[in-house]
C-alpha cells in the first residue's frame, strides 16, 4: 500500500518533472507553467477526491440496483448494525378530522435516502413479536412513560380488547405488573421506578440475584425534576447505573473499556439494553403550577445533557440504546399531548416499533 507520504513525493515529482521533460522537448516556458499548474490541480483534485470513491460507488451501484426489486422482498433484510441509528427517522401525520378530532399515524420516512428502505424496518404484528420475544423475560421499568409503553407493547401483543381487561391492574398507582403473556410465551414485567435511584436500586437487586432479564427497557427523569430538583443528584445516580449496567455485559461485548468491573463476567447472552428518554414538555398545558415552576424546558435541556454526558446511551458510546421520547413527542406536536408530558398512543406505539426493530438487527433474525 501507497502511504500519504509516498503519494505526496510521487505527486511533486510527477508536477516538476513532466512539464520540465516536456520542456526539454518543445515547449516554451509559458505552456511548461500552463501544464504544472494543470497536473498540479489535477492531482489535488484526484488526492482529496480518493477518500470519497468507496462511497461513491457504494452510491451508483445502489442506485443502479434499486431499480430492481431485489432489495424489497424478503420480509426483513436488516443490512447491519448502522440501520439502528436511523429508527427514529420518523414522521407523523396528525390530521384533524370533520369531527374536530385528530387522526394521528405515523412511519418511518421514506425520502430519506439512504436507510430506511435498504433497512427494511417493518411494523411487527403479533405473530412477528411472538417469533421474535418467545421464551424471553421482558422487564420495563421506570415512570409513567414506561407504563405507557408497557401499554402500547400489550394492545400489539394482546389486541385492544383483552387490553382492556389488563389496564385496570396495570394503572394501579404507583404499583408494577407481572405477567406471563401465553399468548406469545413472553414473561413481561412492569417495575414502577420513578425515580433514578429506583432504578439504581432495581439494578442492585438484579446483580444480587444474578438473574437479568433478556429485555430491558428502563427510564426515569421526570419524577427527579420535580421532587429532587438536584441536577447533580441525578447525574451521579446515571453514573451508578452505568457501572451497575456494565455488571451484567459479559466482557467480550462491552461497548467500553473505562469502566471497572470488578465481578466476574456474567456467562450468558447479553441482554438487549434501552433507555426511555424523557418527552418533551409542552410547558403552558403542564397541569399544575409546581410543574409549571419546576418542569421548564431549560430544566429539561439540563438533565438531557446529564444523560449524555453520562455516556450511559449507546448514541454517546454507553450500552443503552435510547428511545428518544424526546424528539418523537416533539415530532407528534401539541396535538398529541393533553397535559404536556403524557403523550398519546401513537408516540408509545412508535417506540414499541423501534424496540422490536432493533432487537431484529441485534439477534440478526430473519422472520
Ligand atoms: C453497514 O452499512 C453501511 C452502508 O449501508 C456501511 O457504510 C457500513 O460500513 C456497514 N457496516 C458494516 C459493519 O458492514
Ligand atoms: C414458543 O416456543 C415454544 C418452544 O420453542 C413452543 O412450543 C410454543 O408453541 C411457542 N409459543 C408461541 C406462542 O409461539
Ligand atoms: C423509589 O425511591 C423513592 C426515593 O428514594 C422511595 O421513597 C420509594 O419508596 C422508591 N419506590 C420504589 C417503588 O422502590
Ligand atoms: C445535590 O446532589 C449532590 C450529589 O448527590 C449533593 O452532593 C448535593 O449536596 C445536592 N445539593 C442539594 C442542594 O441538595
Amino acid at each position: 500500500m501507497f502511504g500519504v507520504v509516498q503519494l505526496g513525493v510521487l505527486a511533486a515529482c510527477i508536477v516538476l518533472f513532466l512539464p520540465m521533460g516536456m520542456a526539454g522537448w518543445h515547449l516554451s516556458r509559458n505552456k511548461m507553467l500552463f501544464f504544472s499548474g494543470a497536473l498540479f490541480i489535477t492531482l489535488a483534485v484526484f488526492v482529496h477526491l480518493t477518500p470519497y470513491f468507496p462511497a461513491l460507488i457504494a452510491t451508483l451501484s445502489y442506485s443502479s440496483s434499486s431499480s430492481s426489486d431485489v432489495l424489497v422482498s424478503p420480509l426483513f433484510v436488516h443490512k447491519n448494525e448502522s440501520c439502528i441509528y436511523l429508527l427514529h427517522e420518523i414522521e407523523y401525520h396528525v390530521d384533524e378530522l370533520s369531527s374536530g378530532s385528530f387522526g394521528k399515524s405515523w412511519n418511518w420516512v421514506e425520502s430519506s435516502g439512504r436507510g430506511v428502505s435498504e433497512c427494511g424496518f417493518q411494523k411487527l404484528d403479533r405473530m412477528d413479536v411472538s417469533d421474535l420475544l418467545n421464551g424471553s423475560w421482558v422487564v420495563v421499568a421506570g415512570d409513567s412513560q414506561a407504563r405507557l409503553m408497557v401499554v402500547s407493547l400489550l394492545e400489539l401483543v394482546l389486541g385492544v380488547n383483552e387490553m382492556e381487561t389488563v389496564k385496570g391492574e396495570l394503572f394501579k398507582r404507583h404499583s408494577d405488573y407481572k405477567t406471563m403473556v401465553d399468548e406469545i410465551g413472553m414473561k413481561l414485567d412492569f417495575i414502577w421506578a420513578p425515580y433514578i435511584g429506583n432504578l439504581t436500586d432495581m439494578m442492585r437487586e438484579f446483580k444480587e440475584e444474578k438473574s437479568y432479564p433478556d429485555v430491558l427497557v428502563m427510564g426515569a427523569g421526570l419524577w427527579d425534576m420535580l421532587h429532587v430538583t438536584n441536577v447533580s443528584d441525578y447525574l451521579l445516580h446515571l453514573k451508578l447505573l452505568k457501572n451497575l449496567v456494565m455488571h451484567m455485559i459479559p466482557v467480550s461485548s462491552k461497548v467500553e473499556n473505562d469502566v471497572e468491573v470488578v465481578s466476574e463476567p456474567v456467562p450468558r447472552q447479553p441482554p438487549h439494553l434501552f433507555w426511555l428518554g424523557m418527552p418533551t414538555l409542552v410547558h403552558s398545558m403542564l397541569n399544575t403550577e409546581e410543574k409549571r415552576e419546576k418542569m421548564t424546558n431549560l430544566m429539561l435541556d439540563s438533565y438531557i445533557r446529564g444523560l449524555y454526558s453520562s455516556k450511559l446511551v449507546r448514541q454517546t458510546g454507553g450500552p443503552l440504546l435510547l428511545l428518544d421520547v424526546h424528539s418523537l413527542s416533539r415530532k407528534c406536536g401539541i396535538h398529541c399531548t393533553l397535559d404536556g408530558m403524557h403523550y398519546d398512543g401513537v408516540v408509545y406505539d412508535t417506540i414499541v416499533h423501534i424496540m422490536l426493530n432493533a432487537l431484529l438487527i441485534e439477534s440478526h433474525q430473519k422472520l
